[in-house]
């Protein structure tokens, strides 16, 4: 019988079986007063998803705002129970209060399925998490981020000096601001993580932009290899697939554990994460002596992440390997990568629309390089500016670059609602916390479309409802790299808004959306705008 024939059996027959068992799962919640869109639904929901046609945040933000009014709805997950948060009373909850029960993301994916992604942070479980995010926090406090603080600044005058000289040399300067960011956030990101410059802004024909495209190619063969993985695990293992292209892997393997080899035989010392990696290695990476740690509170860092006590347990049980160290060096430059470039992107596309912003933030600007009278900017200077830090939060809520987290619930675990009923959790359900669609929800941000900085002004923040503001997720879990990322963003910007203004023009799209694919951070329209030098 023709092969294709045999191929297209299998799948109806897995399919029919799949159906069934989303079917059986969704009624069973329905029992329990909990809507839900339907098996079918669901289905299609997959299946759209799998074929590229609309990305999953894009169907979790539509259930969203089906189902108003509900704390907790069931949303798609393959082999599991899944459910979609939709109260940041509850997000708190899963995230801070019971998160004993919530530690995880996915169990599943360890390095027994996985060599490199299996042992990042993003996705190690239980007390393997817990001692590498005790190891790892001391790597983004603020004294550690004004170490490396001169390194993001080397790559900030590249891009004012290359784009200083382009705007002299043409009548019009219209950037593409996904590429020009692209190339910065791999500049900044290779010369802070890896130790290496790579000139992306300089070179347009870097052979390192290129690579870290094989880095984010998220085409079909991953989505693939994404679902396999969820849905037979043994024949992902058998086949020993990987998330990861080899040759990137190697680079990463070249680029980190080598580095830190010659280092180590050569006393170099450079300071960045790698020399951070290092220390971590020898447990020698600790918060640093309280005189030299920036008090977070003095800052004007609103969306920054506050480290919790993750209660790492057995701190000497886990030997980590160089696999390891590797594998927290990739994960940096790959959470960082796109998300801080589209951060850049979303205030760039509402500085050009908002003019009164732009030059409301360009007199602050203007104050502060008056103060340092010559000199650079510091760190204190750039965090201590209170309209920046309102334009930069309006930006993470009105297009989160990161639109959802998720969590696995470890332990059965009772969620008690408003209404009076439970809802038992089971080890394995996941749960769903949807960033984008909570931040767009008017209940909890009044006129949601609009960009309006003010929402996070002094007098009006502490109104903001706890757990209903997470750009950077919630609780011990939350992103650990956010000051890492804003500071990259706001010293690249302050040194733009210093020199140069952002103008829309004939190619600025209308709306920032992002392209409703599996990819995470495609927009629909590329942002261009026109860059002009100042007076
Ligand atoms: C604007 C930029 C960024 C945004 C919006 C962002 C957002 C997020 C979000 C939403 C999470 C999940 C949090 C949760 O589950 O509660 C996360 C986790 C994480 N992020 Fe970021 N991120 C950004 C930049 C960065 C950077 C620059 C780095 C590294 C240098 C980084 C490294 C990580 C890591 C390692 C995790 C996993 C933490 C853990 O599991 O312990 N991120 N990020």
């Amino acid at each position: 019988m023709n092969i294709l024939l045999i191929i297209i059996w299998i799948l109806i027959v897995a399919g029919w079986f799949l159906y069934l068992k989303v079917k059986k799962v969704y009624e069973e919640l329905e029992s329990h007063g909990i809507p839900y869109e339907g098996a079918i639904k669901t289905y299609l929901n997959l299946a759209k998803i799998f074929t590229m046609r609309k990305h999953f945040s894009y169907i979790i933000d539509e259930q969203y705002t089906k189902f108003e009014g509900q704390q907790i709805i069931p949303t798609f997950s393959l082999t599991t129970r899944g459910f979609m948060i939709r109260d940041p009373k509850l997000v708190k909850q899963i995230t801070i209060k019971d998160f004993d029960h919530f530690v995880n993301r996915d169990s599943n994916l360890n390095p027994d399925m996985d060599k490199l992604i299996g042992r990042v942070i993003f996705s190690l479980a239980d007390d393997e998490w817990r001692n590498m995010r005790h190891t790892l926090s001391p790597m983004f406090t603020s004294s550690k981020m004004k170490m490396m603080f001169g390194i993001i600044s080397e790559c900030t005058d590249d891009f004012i000096q290359h784009y200083e000289e382009k705007v002299k040399n043409s009548d019009k300067l219209i950037i593409d601001c996904k590429d020009s960011y692209t190339r910065f956030t791999v500049d900044g990101i290779c010369s802070a993580v890896l130790g290496i410059k790579s000139d992306c802004v300089k070179n347009e024909d870097s052979e390192i932009f290129k690579f870290s495209k094989l880095v984010l190619d998220f085409g079909f063969w991953f989505i693939f290899k994404f679902f396999l993985h969820m849905l037979a695990r043994r024949i992902y293992v058998f086949f020993g697939f990987q998330f990861i292209r080899k040759e990137v892997s190697d680079f990463f393997y070249n680029a980190i554990v080598k580095v830190m080899k010659e280092r180590e035989q050569n006393g170099i010392f450079r300071p960045d994460v790698i020399q951070l990696l290092m220390q971590a290695k020898k447990g020698q990476l600790k918060v640093q002596d309280k005189e030299n740690e920036v008090n977070d509170a003095e800052l004007s860092n609103f969306s920054a992440n506050i480290e919790y006590d993750v209660n790492a347990k057995n701190k000497k049980m886990t030997h980590w390997t160089d696999e390891h160290y590797m594998a927290q060096g990739f994960i940096f430059f790959l959470a960082g990568l796109e998300t801080t470039n589209v951060l850049l992107q979303v205030t760039t596309f509402y500085l050009a629309k908002n003019k009164d912003v732009q030059q409301k933030l360009i007199k602050e600007v203007d104050e502060v390089v008056a103060s340092l009278e010559g000199d650079q900017v510091t760190y204190e200077a750039l965090h201590k500016m209170k309209y920046f830090d309102m334009v930069i939060c309006e930006a993470l809520r009105i297009s989160a670059p990161a639109e959802h987290a998720t969590r696995e619930c470890g332990k059965d675990y009772n969620l008690k609602l408003d209404n009076g009923k439970t809802i038992k959790m089971k080890k394995g359900d996941m749960l769903a916390i949807p960033i984008r669609a909570i931040h767009h929800d008017e209940k909890y941000f009044e006129d949601s479309e609009k960009f309006d900085p003010e929402r996070f002004s002094d007098e009006r923040k502490g109104s903001i409802v706890d757990g209903s503001y997470i750009p950077f997720g919630f609780g011990p879990r939350v992103c650990i790299g956010s000051r890492f990322a804003l500071v990259e963003a706001k010293l690249l910007l302050f040194n733009i808004l210093r020199k140069f203004t952002f103008d829309v023009c004939d190619k600025t799209p209308e709306k920032f959306e992002f392209k409703p694919i599996m990819r995470h951070f495609e927009l629909k329209h590329l942002i261009y705008v026109e860059l002009k030098l100042r007076n």
